[in-house]
């Protein structure tokens, strides 16, 4: 496993919309989820996308235990989401607060629909159907936003509530600062 190098906003590579991963269960495949999540662990990241690391396919990774970069949220699962579709399942938007590994030290708030549904398929090729809301739809949009180029400065509609992490919440742990 190792950890691989996370592109900053202004890589053109995250601008780009990713393509369909094609062959499941490969030691391809394994090793480049082995590095994700070794890359999201070293990075107290809550989820990290393929073309963060340069590599152009859709594949996230997202899930954690404890995160010092959101103490409040609960616990997600640690799945492994490729070529996923996202369906609205009620038009409700919440306002929250995202942070990103391609835009370290920064904050900002982000309008994401509240309730989802979501499929797509498992590294090993099993289909994933699951519904999710508050915090694991945010994050699992915020993380298929990487796989069509949008980071999420470019979904937020209100600048002013977009920081310096350092700044708004000072009490953060340091390490949340990346
Ligand atoms: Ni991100």
């Amino acid at each position: 496993m190792t950890v691989r190098e996370i592109l900053k906003m202004g890589d053109p590579r995250l601008l780009r919309i990713a393509k369909p991963v094609e062959r499941f269960d490969t030691p391809e495949m394994r090793e480049l989820v082995a590095d994700m999540f070794e890359t999201m662990k070293h990075a107290n990241g809550a989820g990290l996308a393929a073309p963060q690391i340069g590599v152009d396919l859709q594949l996230v990774i997202y899930g954690y235990d404890s995160n010092v970069r959101y103490p409040d949220a609960p616990p997600v699962p640690k799945p492994v989401l490729i070529n996923p579709v996202i369906t609205l399942l009620d038009g409700a938007e919440v306002d929250g607060w995202e942070g990103c590994l391609s835009v370290p030290g920064l904050r900002g708030v982000v309008p994401r629909w509240e309730r989802i549904r979501y499929t797509g398929f498992d590294e090993l090729g099993n289909a994933i159907d699951r519904e999710a809301d508050g915090f694991h739809a945010r994050v699992v949009q915020h993380e298929c936003d990487h796989l069509i180029g949008r980071l999420y400065p470019t979904r937020m509609r209100d600048l002013t509530q977009f920081g310096y992490t350092s700044v708004l919440f000072p009490d953060m742990d340091p390490n949340a600062d990346d």
